[in-house]
C-alpha cells in the first residue's frame, strides 16, 4: 500500500493553527539526551516520522524510551548496552549523526551506519570529522560497509574553525565538546535557533557552552552532565510553511506558538511580496497574522545561513511566487541539488527556469491541479501549498517525505479550511 495526498485546491485559509516543536531542534535533543547518564524528559517534541525512527534507534541500542503524553518523552540511557548504531532505520534519517558527538562524549565510541536523508545533492560529513579529529577521536570510514567508526580514550578540548558553516557539524561538535576535557573553542559556527535550543539543553544538562548564536561558541568540557526538562523551541520552518500556504490561498492565518524574530527573514520576503504581516502576543505566546489579498508580487530570494532566508523554505516559496504579477529569481545558496520540486509545479502550470543554481519564474495567473511527486521533505511542503491554491484536484505523492517532518499536516490545513484527505492505494 502507498499512499498519498488528495487536495481539491483553491479554497483560502483561515482561522487559527498552532505550531508543533521544531524538528531539528528534537533530532539533536533526543541523542543529546544519551549525555546525561541519567533520564531526561523532553517537551513539545512534534509528532513526526524522524521522532518515531530515533525512539526506535535509541531502544534498540538499550535505552528506555516512552512518550509520557503526546508531545513529551522520557529518555533513560542507562542500560545502553553497545555502541553499534549500524541497523537499517540509523541510515534512514540523516540527522542520525548526532550519534556520533553524543555516543563519542557518552561512551568514548560509536559505530554508525552511514546517514540517508532528503535526496537534495551531495552532503559530506567532512566538517564533523575534522572537528571530532581535532577534539583527539579516531574517525574511520568503512566505504565497503557504509559505516563511519568513531573512538576516543580521552577526548581534549580544542580550537576548531569550520571550512564551511554546517549546522550538523556545529551541533556534533557542540555534544562531543561538552564531555571533552578543558576548552573547546568552535569558529565560524552555524547560528540557526536549533543550534541555540540544543546548547540550552546541554546547559540544562549541566554543560557549560556559551555564545551559541553567534560566531563564536565556547565550550568548557564537564566529566559528568545530569538529567533535566526541557521543552523544544517551535518549528521555524514548519510556522513559515503555515505563513507561505497562508499568502498563497489568499488567506487570513492566525499562527500560534511561533517565536517572531526567528521569522524576520520570511516575514521580509512576504512584506515585500504584498502579504499583510501582524506580530502579536496574546499574554500566553506569541503569534503571528498573515493575511494577503491578490495575486503577490514577485520577489528576489537568495538562501543563506541564519540569519538568512532559510533553504528549507525557499521550495515552498517558490510554489507560492509562481502565481506572482511579476517575475522572480530565487537563488539556492546551501545545497546543490533543491530544485527537484520545479519539474512537479511545472506540470501545474508554472513557469520557471532553472540554471545551476539558480531558477527564475515567469508569474502565471493560476495552477492547475496535476498529479505530482515529492522528492524530499520541503519539496513536499512546496507541492502541498501549490496544490492548496491551485484549481481543481492536486494528488501529492511522496507523503512518507511529508510525514519525516510536518505533524497532523491534513488535520492542520483543514482546520484552517482546506481540503486534503490521505488516501491508500494499492502498489
Ligand atoms: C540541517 O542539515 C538540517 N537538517 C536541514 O534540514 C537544513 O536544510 C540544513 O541544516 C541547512 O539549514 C537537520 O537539522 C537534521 P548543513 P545539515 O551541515 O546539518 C555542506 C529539512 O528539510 N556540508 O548545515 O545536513 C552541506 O553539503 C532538512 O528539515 C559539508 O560540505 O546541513 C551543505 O551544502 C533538510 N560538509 C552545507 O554544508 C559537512 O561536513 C550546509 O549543510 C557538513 C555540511
Amino acid at each position: 500500500m502507498t499512499q498519498y495526498y488528495s487536495i481539491q485546491g483553491g479554497r483560502r485559509l483561515e482561522g487559527t493553527v498552532t505550531i508543533s516543536g521544531a524538528k531539528n531542534a528534537a533530532v539533536a535533543i533526543i541523542p543529546a539526551a544519551v549525555l546525561a547518564g541519567e533520564c531526561c524528559i523532553l517537551e513539545n517534541l512534534p509528532a513526526i516520522q524522524d521522532v518515531q525512527t530515533l525512539k526506535h534507534i535509541l531502544s534498540r541500542m538499550g535505552a528506555q524510551v516512552d512518550f509520557t503524553r503526546g508531545d513529551c518523552m522520557r529518555v533513560d540511557p542507562t542500560a545502553i548496552h553497545t555502541v553499534d548504531a549500524t541497523f537499517p532505520e540509523v541510515s534512514a534519517m540523516r540527522a542520525s549523526y548526532y550519534l556520533l558527538g553524543a555516543m563519542l562524549g557518552a561512551y568514548g565510541e560509536v559505530e554508525l551506519a552511514l546517514p540517508g536523508g532528503c535526496v537534495i545533492g551531495p552532503r559530506p560529513i567532512d566538517q564533523h570529522i575534522k572537528g571530532l579529529r581535532a577534539l583527539g577521536a579516531n574517525v574511520y570510514i568503512d566505504e565497503s560497509r557504509n559505516v563511519v567508526r568513531a573512538q576516543a580514550s580521552k577526548l581534549r578540548g580544542a580550537e576548531i574553525f569550520f571550512d564551511l558553516v554546517s549546522v550538523g557539524a556545529t551541533i556534533n561538535l557542540m555534544l562531543a565538546a561538552c564531555k571533552a576535557e578543558g576548552q573547546t573553542v568552535l569558529q565560524n559556527v552555524a547560528k540557526e535557533p536549533h543550534v541555540v535550543d540544543v546548547a540550552n539543553f546541554l546547559n540544562m544538562m549541566g554543560a557549560s557552552i556559551k555564545g551559541a548564536g553567534t560566531d563564536v561558541i565556547r565550550i568548557q568540557g564537564r566529566k559528568k552532565l545530569h538529567g533535566c526538562s526541557y521543552a523544544v523551541i517551535p518549528d521555524q520552518i514548519e510556522t513559515g510553511t503555515y505563513m507561505i500556504a497562508a499568502a498563497a490561498t489568499r488567506g487570513d492565518v492566525i499562527i500560534k506558538n511561533v517565536i517572531p524574530t526567528h521569522m524576520e527573514a520570511i516575514t521580509a520576503k512576504l512584506l515585500e511580496s504584498g502579504a499583510q504581516i501582524v506580530e502579536g502576543d496574546d499574554g500566553r505566546e506569541f503569534y503571528l497574522r498573515v493575511k494577503m489579498d491578490g495575486r503577490p508580487r514577485g520577489v528576489n530570494i537568495k538562501t543563506a545561513v541564519y540569519p538568512g532566508f532559510p533553504t528549507d523554505l525557499q521550495q515552498p516559496m517558490m510554489a507560492y511566487l509562481t502565481t506572482a504579477s511579476s517575475n522572480s529569481v530565487v537563488v539556492e545558496n546551501i545545497f546543490e541539488n533543491r530544485f527537484n520540486h520545479v519539474k512537479e509545479l511545472r506540470k501545474m502550470g508554472a513557469s520557471i527556469s532553472v540554471s545551476k543554481r539558480t531558477a527564475r519564474i515567469r508569474g502565471v495567473e493560476a495552477l492547475r491541479g496535476a498529479d505530482i511527486h515529492a522528492t524530499d521533505l520541503r519539496a513536499g511542503a512546496a507541492l502541498i501549498v501549490a496544490g492548496l491554491s491551485a484549481s481543481g484536484e492536486t494528488k501529492v505523492r511522496g507523503v512518507e517525505y511529508i510525514d519525516r517532518g510536518y505533524e497532523h499536516l491534513e488535520h492542520k490545513f483543514n482546520a484552517l479550511g482546506a481540503s486534503i484527505t490521505r488516501i491508500e492505494e494499492e502498489m
